[in-house]
C-alpha cells in the first residue's frame, strides 16, 4: 500500500519543471494526479509520460470561469479531491519600475487565482479531510534588490497559508507551505546554461548542502505534507532549501573567517 493510495491530488503548474516533479511523486505514490497548466503542449507531454495515473487539464487559472469548470470536472472524472497544490506562476518582475497592470497580472497569478481555488475547492477538500500545499520560496523571505512583484506574493502566500489552516482548521482540511530555495527548473536551467554543476557550483555558497534543489526534493515534502504522517500540521511553512534559510548574510561564517579571507 502506498501512502497516498485511491487519493486525488490537483497540482497547478504541472506542465513545468517542478511541478512535473510533483506529479510525478504524487504518481508513484498512489494517488490519482490532474496535472493543470495553461501550457497545453508540455502538459500532455507529461501526462501520456505519467500514464494512467495522470490526468492533464489545460486551465488557466487567473480565470474564475476556468477554475469553477476545472472543480466541476475533477469531480465528475475522479469524484473527489484530497489535495490541492497550488504551485503555478509567473516570474516577470519589473521591480520598482513595474506598472500597475504588472502588479495586478502578477498578484492575480501568484497569489489571488490560488485563493481562488482554494476557495473552490474548499467543500470538496472538506469532505475528505483534504490537505492544501502553496508554494512559498526564500524569495518571500529576505530582501533582493531589483524585485517586487514575486518576493511580495511569496511573502502573501505564507501569510495567507496561515489565514486558510485557521479557517479551514474546523472543517477538518490542513494547509501548509513549502518554500524551496533555488530549484533545478526551467528558469535556473536557463541560468546555467542547462550545465547542472555550474548550477550547483554557483549555489552552494547559498545552499549548505553544496548544491541547488531537484523537484523531487521539494515533491518529497509536498507528499508529506499531503499524507497522513502529517495529520497534525497545519498552518506551517517547511524550508526545502539546503539550509538557505538558516543562515545570516555572514552565510555561516564568522568575522574571524571573513577577516582572514580579506
Ligand atoms: N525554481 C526555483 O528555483 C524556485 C524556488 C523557489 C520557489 N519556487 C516556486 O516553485 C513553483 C514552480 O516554479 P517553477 O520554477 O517551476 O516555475 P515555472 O515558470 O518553470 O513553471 C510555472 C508553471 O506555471 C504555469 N502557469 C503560469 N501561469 C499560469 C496560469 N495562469 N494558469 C495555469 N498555469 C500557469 C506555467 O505554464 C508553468 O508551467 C512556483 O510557485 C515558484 O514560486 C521555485
Amino acid at each position: 500500500m502506498t501512502p497516498l493510495q485511491g487519493k486525488v491530488a490537483v497540482v497547478t503548474g504541472a506542465a513545468a519543471l517542478l511541478g512535473s516533479a510533483i506529479a510525478r511523486a504524487f504518481v508513484q505514490a498512489g494517488a490519482r494526479v490532474v496535472a493543470v497548466d495553461i501550457d497545453a503542449v508540455r502538459g500532455e507531454a507529461l501526462a501520456a509520460g505519467l500514464g494512467e495515473g495522470c490526468r492533464f487539464v489545460a486551465c488557466d487559472i487567473a480565470s474564475d470561469n476556468a477554475l469553477d469548470a476545472l472543480v466541476a470536472g475533477v469531480l465528475r472524472t475522479e469524484g473527489r479531491i484530497d489535495c490541492l497544490v497550488n504551485n503555478a506562476v509567473v516570474y516577470g518582475d519589473a521591480g520598482l519600475g513595474a506598472a500597475r497592470a504588472d502588479w495586478l497580472s502578477a498578484l492575480n497569478v501568484n497569489l489571488v487565482s490560488g485563493a481562488m481555488l482554494v476557495q473552490k475547492s474548499a467543500d470538496a477538500l472538506a469532505a475528505q479531510g483534504g490537505a492544501i500545499v502553496n508554494m512559498g520560496s526564500v524569495g518571500g523571505k529576505f530582501g533582493a534588490a531589483g524585485r517586487a512583484l514575486y518576493p511580495a506574493a511569496k511573502a502573501a502566500i505564507l501569510q495567507l497559508t496561515r489565514n486558510q489552516a485557521a479557517t479551514l482548521a474546523p472543517r477538518g482540511v490542513r494547509v501548509n507551505s513549502v518554500s524551496p530555495g533555488w530549484t533545478w527548473s526551467d528558469a535556473l536551467s536557463r541560468m546555467a546554461d542547462g550545465d547542472r554543476a555550474r548550477a550547483d557550483r554557483v549555489g552552494a555558497p547559498m545552499h549548505p548542502l553544496g548544491r541547488v534543489g531537484d523537484g523531487d526534493d521539494v515533491a518529497q515534502v509536498v507528499l508529506f505534507l499531503c499524507s497522513d504522517a502529517a495529520r497534525f500540521v497545519t498552518g506551517a511553512d517547511i524550508p526545502v532549501d539546503g539550509g538557505f534559510s538558516m543562515l545570516g548574510p555572514d552565510q555561516g561564517r564568522s568575522a574571524r573567517d571573513w577577516f582572514g579571507a580579506a
